[in-house]
This record gives C-alpha cells, sequence and structure tokens, in this order.
C-alpha cells in the first residue's frame, strides 16, 4: 500500500553540509535524536546534489529522468526540479506529485509499460506525451488515448547479477522489436527509440554492453524499414555501495565504458538523445535511518533487538529490494552476534538474523547509512499501528 502522498512535503530546513567522517555524522544523529523523535529517516540534500553532478560529470551526453518510485518525497522532487532533472514516472499519482513539485510535461518520461486507460488520459490532460511500451496491446490503449504520442520501445535485456531482476516482468522480444515498432507508426504514433533496464543495482557492465548492441541492431534494422529512430534510454540499475567497505569505483568505471560503447554502436546517429532513469543512484546515498531499540530479549544464545522500524515500515527494501544493509550504533564496544527485528506481531518482521554490535539496552540508537531509496517508498503506513519514520529533508 503507498502513501496518498508522498511523505514529508511540510517539513522545510536549510541544507547542510554532509558529514564526512563517522564522528560527524554521531554527531549530527545526537543531536537529531534529542530534537526528533525516532524513527527518523534523514535524507540530505547535499548528497542528493552531489550524485546529480556526479552522474552529468561522469556521462555527460546522458540525460537523467529521476525514476522516483525510488523515493517521491516532494522535498526530493522540488530539490532535482531546482537542480534541472527530468523525471521518469510510473503512473498518474507520480504524474501528479512531479508537476506539483514544478516538473515541466516536456521533461517526463511515462516509463511503466503497463498503464491503465485512466493513467493514459490523466498523461494526456497533463501534456505527458513520452511513452514507454513493450507489446502490442499497449500500443492500442496509447493510440486511444494518447494519439499521436511519441513511444520508446523497451527490449528485454539480459539482467545477470542484478539485485531486482526487471526483466523478468517486462520487455519486448527482440525479433518483435521492428514489428511494434511499425505498428506504433501505423496506429499514428510516433516511434521515438528503444529503451532497456538492466535490473536494480546492476555491478555487471555485460548487461549494458549486450543491451546496448541489441538496441543498435533496432536502430539499424528500423532504419531500413524507413523508421528513423531518435532516442535512447538507457534506464536505471546504477548501483551503489550499501557498505563502508565496498568498491565505490563500479559506476565510475561503469560510466567510462558506457561512453565508450556508445561511440561504438551509434557513431552515425549524431542526434541521438540519450537519456537514463536512475533512481536508487540519485536518492539512495542520501538517506540515513535513525532507529532505536524499543525491546531486548535473549534468546537461542544470542540478543534480540527490536527496533522502532522494521519491514513494514522503513526497512521494506529487506523485503521489496533485496536489500541488505550496514547496522551501526552510536555505543562502541566489544561486538556480540544478534539479531535485529522490527517491532510489528508478525514474524515476517526479522530485519537481520545475524549481525555482530556492541549490547545495546532499551533507548540505544541503530542507523543505517545509504537507505534513502526504496525504503520509505515501499514502506506501508499503518500496518500495526507502527507509522514509517518522520522524513526530515535538510
Ligand atoms: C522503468 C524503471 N526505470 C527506472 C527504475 C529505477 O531503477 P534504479 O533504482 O535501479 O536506478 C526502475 C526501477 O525499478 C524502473 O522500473
Amino acid at each position: 500500500m503507498a502513501h496518498e502522498e508522498p511523505e514529508g512535503a511540510d517539513v522545510q530546513k536549510p541544507s547542510i553540509k554532509a558529514p564526512k567522517t563517522r564522528e560527524g555524522i554521531e554527531s549530527l544523529i545526537r543531536k537529531l535524536v534529542k530534537e526528533h523523535n525516532t524513527p527518523l529517516l534523514l535524507i540530505l540534500k547535499s548528497v542528493l546534489s552531489r550524485q546529480f553532478y556526479y552522474f552529468k560529470k561522469k556521462l555527460p551526453n546522458i540525460e537523467p529522468f529521476y525514476a522516483i518510485k525510488s523515493n517521491p518525497n516532494a522535498q526530493i522532487l522540488k530539490h532535482f526540479v531546482s537542480l534541472g532533472c527530468a523525471f521518469d514516472v510510473a503512473s498518474a499519482k507520480e504524474i501528479e506529485w512531479v508537476l506539483r513539485a514544478g516538473a515541466k510535461p516536456r521533461n517526463i518520461i511515462f516509463a511503466n509499460t503497463i498503464k491503465s486507460e485512466a493513467d493514459l488520459q490523466y498523461a494526456r490532460c497533463h501534456k505527458i506525451d513520452l511513452l514507454t511500451f513493450d507489446n502490442e496491446l499497449e500500443l492500442y490503449k496509447i493510440a486511444k488515448f494518447c494519439p499521436k504520442a511519441r513511444v520508446v520501445l523497451r527490449i528485454k535485456v539480459a539482467n545477470i547479477g542484478s539485485v531486482v531482476q526487471l526483466s523478468l516482468k517486462f520487455g519486448a522480444d527482440l525479433e518483435q522489436a521492428t514489428y511494434l515498432l511499425k505498428k506504433a507508426k501505423s496506429l499514428g504514433l510516433h516511434p521515438e527509440g528503444i529503451s532497456f533496464h538492466v535490473g536494480s543495482q546492476c555491478t555487471n557492465i555485460n548487461n549494458y554492453i549486450q543491451a546496448l548492441e541489441e538496441s543498435a541492431k533496432i536502430f539499424a534494422e528500423a532504419a531500413s524499414v524507413g523508421i528513423h529512430l531518435k532516442l535512447l534510454d538507457i534506464g536505471g540499475g546504477f548501483p551503489i555501495k550499501h557498505f563502508d567497505g565496498e568498491d565505490g569505483t563500479i559506476f565510475e568505471k561503469m560510466a567510462s565504458t558506457l561512453r565508450k560503447e556508445i561511440k561504438r554502436l551509434f557513431k552515425g546517429y549524431d542526434k541521438l538523445r540519450i537519456i537514463a532513469e536512475p533512481g536508487r543512484f540519485f536518492c539512495g546515498p542520501a538517506g540515513i535511518l535513525i532507529t532505536q531499540v524499543v525491546g531486548k530479549a535473549f534468546r537461542d544464545n544470542k540478543y534480540y533487538y527490536y527496533i522502532n522500524d522494521g519491514v513494514y515500515q522503513d526497512f521494506s527494501g529487506v523485503i521489496f529490494d533485496h536489500c541488505k544493509y550496514e547496522f551501526k550504533t552510536l555505543k562502541h564496544g566489544p561486538k556480540l552476534l544478534c539479531t535485529i527485528a522490527g517491532p510489528t506481531c508478525d514474524s515476517l518482521d526479522i530485519i537481520s538474523l545475524t549481525e555482530e554490535l556492541p549490547e545495546l539496552d532499551i533507548g540505544n540508537v541503530i542507523y543505517v547509512k545509504n537507505i534513502g531509496a526504496y525504503s520509505c517508498a515501499s514502506a506501508v503506513p499503518t500496518f500495526n499501528g507502527f507509522a514509517p519514520a518522520k522524513v526530515l529533508v535538510i
């Protein structure tokens, strides 16, 4: 169940610089715990900006469309609008949210390949005319409710090694591509380009290379039947670090390969417009979740810590995003094996079965960095009466 409104629309605070050291982060957390109740999801605008500019620097010819499904918080959207970012939306509600944040319709792609008739009508009413599709029936719907729209064919590509595999559910088979593009044209639509998604948290550059090669083949095949495509959408999937010790250079290496491969494969396409749909990469590193221990038990020879946020709330990524997090505490000392569980009465609500943390007591803080994406976005508002964390965007 999603929130009716993205959380956090009413929280207005001046920006602060992101603390760089563990001491800096922990002193900020101590201050915020005194000022606010936990659970608290802190979003640092300076990190949102840093990720946006890092992406632009490493992929200068690719326009980012922030995939708001990863975190649709109103202030995050406004922040990206102020940076000049475009948006990838999946529903009428998401269109409403980005328009309300100040996005221009021309900077929006409706990138859910399956759209309801009502959502298509909403898109048309709000002048959104760039839409993805991956099957013939969708084309009939688009032609009926968004006549003359520019359509982008999403193809099925390898998602090998990606944490969230999207090709299980989406993407046209490659052999169908030219047929579908021709069909779009015959229905009065404008076949604009090709899109793909290599799967979320993709660390395997070969997925991108293969997808680019397939796309280039379709560009050539379409040109041979008189359809001259203008847009390549390389989707999202760009990976982030969840643990301090992880390699933080994967994106940079990936970007370098992407630049070279695009140049190699799309040589003749001077006017090619290339866009991407980063979600996690833009908002994940900006989030720090601050929780407190509300219960403690000793069973099976280890401590169980029950904290005031769980898999139904901001740790929803454990279930929906297959995500693993690094748990840190303000208390330091010798580490013991423990389990971290959420506050609900459900046994699914175990955030991590095995961690090593200093011995904690009721009220002690456990915090997690890099949790700005797919956390509050997929949280349930009120299961068992436990609300997700208050969102503080600073
Ligand atoms: C169509 C589409 N675009 C972009 C994204 C964002 O992906 P990521 O957060 O991996 O960048 C998703 C995520 O599932 C998606 O479905």
